[in-house]
């Protein structure tokens, strides 16, 4: 009986920790921002890991419509991929967990329509089709860009916020301002 009882509270326990991980992974490390975006909270390296993957979107995204200006249907597919699904291994695994779902099947729907692009020049080898492919992408873009902003999660080396602020103040007395007191403004 007794050990009946402890295993109903290891059921609890692990589904209440299950509970938390899927709420999470769900949800992401997010936070509302003052621009009215949820602002999605990484560290510096992963902020720009992301960053880059996005610039690389800008790049296949004029790429694309410079090929296809000169029907060039190869270098079409060539640029459309490198922004595709196997570019997807380049992600540090960490991120997946900070990312909102949401947010997560925007950036695999973007990488899908890449590689639609990049299948569909070869095989049509029609510009209208593709220039009306990449417009459908650069929604993907719109939308997640008018819902969610990076920002780093910034943690404090001093214990209290006040003490914080008061050392950044003396940062800017002392003519030492640093990014530090940049940021809390
Ligand atoms: C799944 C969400 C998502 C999608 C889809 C997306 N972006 Fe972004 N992108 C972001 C976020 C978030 C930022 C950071 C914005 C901020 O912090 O203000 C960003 C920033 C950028 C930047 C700035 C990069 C830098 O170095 O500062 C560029 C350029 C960019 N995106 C291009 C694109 C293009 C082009 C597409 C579509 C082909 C696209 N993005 C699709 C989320 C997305």
């Amino acid at each position: 009986m007794k050990s009946c009882k402890i295993s109903w509270s290891l059921v609890v326990i692990l589904s209440v920790i299950v509970a938390v991980f899927s709420y999470k992974f769900t949800v992401g490390e997010v936070k509302p921002s003052e621009d009215g975006r949820l602002a999605v909270e990484l560290t510096k390296d992963e902020r720009n890991a992301l960053l880059l993957e996005m610039r690389t979107w800008l790049q296949s995204t004029q790429a694309v419509l410079n090929a296809v200006s000169d029907r060039n249907f190869e270098e079409v597919s060539r640029v459309a991929r490198i922004s595709g699904m196997s570019a997807e291994a380049d992600t540090p695994a960490s991120l997946f967990r900070k990312l909102p779902a949401a947010m997560k099947a925007l950036g695999f729907d973007t990488r899908k329509k890449f590689d639609e692009i990049a299948d569909d020049a070869i095989k049509l080898r029609d510009p209208e089709h593709t220039i009306k492919q990449l417009s459908n992408t650069m929604n993907n873009c719109i939308a997640c860009h008018s819902a969610y902003r990076f920002t780093e999660a910034f943690h404090s080396p001093f214990p209290a916020k006040n003490g914080f602020v008061a050392s950044a103040h003396i940062r800017v007395k002392t003519g030492l301002q640093t990014n530090l007191s940049n940021r809390i403004e």
